[in-house]
């Protein structure tokens, strides 16, 4: 789960690290109250979950609360790569001498936690890493060992942070190591964390995102959860228990097993491009081992409530669960939607295949289902699918 920025800014600000002040604005009119009691210049900031903000026009420095209405008014409701601005940040803008980089976190190729630092920051570090990676220092961290302040200022001096700046950003780096332990973060990140012209160190960015496997031992990050930006689909999907992703084809995809569904993503994509339109899959869906009739009612309505599906792709590979149960609950699960008056309309094509095929595709074949085929290979199925979904746009 990521953070707004604000929200990364409050969490820091819990830890003592020093951030500008600021207020969260929804309206043009609350920025300009928010540029008041700020007092000053201030910078107006797009929040939203995702990088690049300042270079889509996202972040402009306002003289006093009337431009910062002005600011707010050309910000909110802009669209930045996907994300539509609800809310924008309002805070005293820092007089900036120097710009840096700093993050933890998870590194899972390598199995452990890390730093990355360089005295290079600002809103074009991913152009610095390619151009001079020798400028980004990456400074793996012993989980045992963690982040004391002899740490910290051996990571601060690998990124080339100047003497002037040390002190400071040792104090930062230790509460950032204490934000990602503490708070089961993934990532914390500051860029920038920036030198004042006055000397101090502060972070005037945050991008934190916190570990939702660990919202058990966290109660606190249920606040967090942002319900309106949630997919409907996926958070009705989430009620049901079922392991749901929306993408964005045409094709319903069920499958056991998440190893067997993400091949068979691979496979109808590849199926798609000799068909018109090139349909891809509409959703990942693992309805895992026991696939009961009512799991599967619940995951054939959910990808039928997708109105971009035009087929379904059913792909069982039996194996504790046999292919004879899984067919009985296709047949019980078509019974199951009619009771709730959501039959299903659109053409399913049914791969079984393991222990029990053979019986299952029987079940099928007697119960005749309208609109449902059945094929006996994973490919010729996707297939199939693809040009339904095909015929179907
Ligand atoms: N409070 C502030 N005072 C002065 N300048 C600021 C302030 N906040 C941001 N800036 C300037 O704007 C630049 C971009 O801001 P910020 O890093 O928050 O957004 P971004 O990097 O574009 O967003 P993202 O990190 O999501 O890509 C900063 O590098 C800094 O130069
Ligand atoms: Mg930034």
């Amino acid at each position: 789960m990521d953070l707004f920025e604000h929200q990364a800014k409050e969490l820091f600000a819990e830890y003592g690290i020093p951030v500008p002040r600021g207020i969260v604005a929804h309206t043009a009119e609350e920025a300009r109250a928010a540029a008041e009691t700020l007092t000053g210049r201030v910078v107006v900031k797009a929040q939203v979950k995702t990088g690049g903000r300042g270079k889509a026009g996202g972040v402009k420095l306002a003289d006093g609360p009337d431009d910062a209405y002005e600011k707010a008014q050309q910000i909110l409701g802009m669209d930045i790569k996907g994300h539509t601005v609800r809310k924008v940040l309002v805070e005293e803008a820092s007089q900036i001498a120097e710009e840096y980089y700093f993050s933890f976190l998870l590194d899972r190729a390598n199995r452990t936690f890390l730093s990355i630092c360089s005295a290079a920051g600002g809103m074009d570090i991913e152009e610095v890493a390619r151009q001079t990676p020798e400028k980004v220092a990456k400074v793996p961290i012993d989980p045992l060992t963690g982040v004391d302040r002899a740490k910290a200022r051996e990571i601060a001096i690998a990124g080339g942070l100047p003497e002037r700046a040390l002190d400071g950003a040792v104090d930062i780096i230790e509460k950032l190591w204490a934000v990602f332990v503490d708070e089961d973060a993934t990532l914390v990140e500051v860029n920038p964390m920036i030198l004042t012209v006055d000397g101090a160190v502060r972070a005037i960015d945050g991008k934190v995102t916190l570990d939702d496997n660990a919202l058990f031992r966290q109660p606190d990050h249920q606040k967090y959860v942002d319900k309106a930006a949630e997919d409907p689909l996926e958070a009705r999907a989430k009620e049901l228990d079922l392991n749901y992703v929306k993408l964005d084809g045409s094709v319903g995809i069920i499958g056991n097993g998440a190893g067997l569904v993400m091949s068979t993503l691979d496979v109808v994509a590849y199926a798609g491009e000799s068909f018109p339109g090139q349909p891809k899959p509409a959703n990942f869906l693992d309805i895992g081992g026991g696939a009961s009739a009512e799991v599967m009612a619940n995951g054939l309505q959910i990808i039928l409530s997708d109105p971009s599906v035009k087929s379904v792709f059913v792909n069982v590979f039996g194996g504790i669960t046999a292919c004879d149960a899984v067919a009985n609950g296709i047949v019980s699960a078509f019974k199951l939607l009619e009771s709730r008056g959501e039959a299903v309309t659109r053409p399913l094509v049914v791969r079984l295949d393991g222990n029990n095929a053979a019986l299952g595709r029987k079940i099928l074949t007697d119960a005749a289902l309208p609109g449902v085929e059945l094929v006996d290979t994973m490919d010729e199925a996707a297939k199939r699918a693809a040009e339904l979904a095909a015929v179907g746009a």
